[in-house]
């Protein structure tokens, strides 16, 4: 049987730099579902959809392919074919996808996707509803957590990395309206499974987490 690690938490919480790093010491495959949330906005952005419309959401979903693909190790995602990676952090496309990962037809489109990844393989994966609705046999699930604060912080210097201008109220206003989006919508809101340990990580280091991480999995294993 395959090893499942469920990884939750709010943006920024350091959910996907942690869960590379440990998935590369375990020897485990990353999954970034958020990744995949964020293909389906960029191609709702770009078909100019109004989310609120069910029936053109639908049409939209229908003519929308997400596929998945490694290279040398790195999750790549493609929209229609087109390899999207690098086209998708970007803060129009994480309004989007918090807007549009609300609704049920796109959460549908993704479930089987996400369950049939972690049945046949050791996976790390990381998102918002992982320990509460798509694997909820995880042998081990965490809630990575940090302060609203920390979290901005950390967003911050990623753009400014890449070069893009950005203020940090800013991020930490979208922040807060993305977290509460997250966490207050119908559909699979983010929150803590009752057996997941919780991590906040506003005062740990990187490395201490995946100690962390690794040392629970090992445990378990
Ligand atoms: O983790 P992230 O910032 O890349 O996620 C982008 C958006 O997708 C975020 O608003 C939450 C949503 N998401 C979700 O609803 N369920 C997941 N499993 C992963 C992400």
């Amino acid at each position: 049987m395959s090893f499942n690690i469920a990884i939750d938490g709010p943006a920024g919480a350091g959910k996907s730099t942690i869960a590379k790093l440990a998935a590369k010491e375990l020897g485990f495959i990353y999954v970034d579902t958020g990744a995949m949330y964020r293909t389906i906005a960029l191609g709702l952005l770009r078909k100019h959809t109004d989310c609120e419309d069910e029936g053109q959401l639908g049409q939209a979903l229908e003519e929308i392919q997400v596929e998945m693909a490694y290279e040398a190790g790195a999750q790549q995602m493609l929209l229609n074919g087109e390899n999207v990676t690098g086209l998708i952090r970007t803060e129009e496309v994480s309004r989007m996808a918090s807007i549009s990962s609300a609704k049920p037809a796109v959460r549908e489109k993704l479930l089987l996707m996400q369950r049939s990844l972690a049945a046949s393989r050791d996976v790390i994966m990381d998102g918002r509803d992982i320990g509460t609705r798509i694997l909820p046999q995880a042998q081990l699930k965490i809630y990575l957590t940090a302060s609203t604060r920390a979290r901005a912080e950390r967003r911050y210097l990623e753009l400014r990395q890449k070069g893009e201008a950005c203020s940090l109220e800013e991020i930490e206003k979208d922040m807060k309206e993305r977290d509460y989006r997250d966490m207050h919508r119908e559909t699979a809101p983010l929150k803590q499974a009752r057996d997941a340990v919780l991590v906040d990580t506003s005062h740990m280091t990187i490395q201490e987490v995946v100690e962390r991480i690794v040392a629970l999995a090992r445990e378990r294993q």
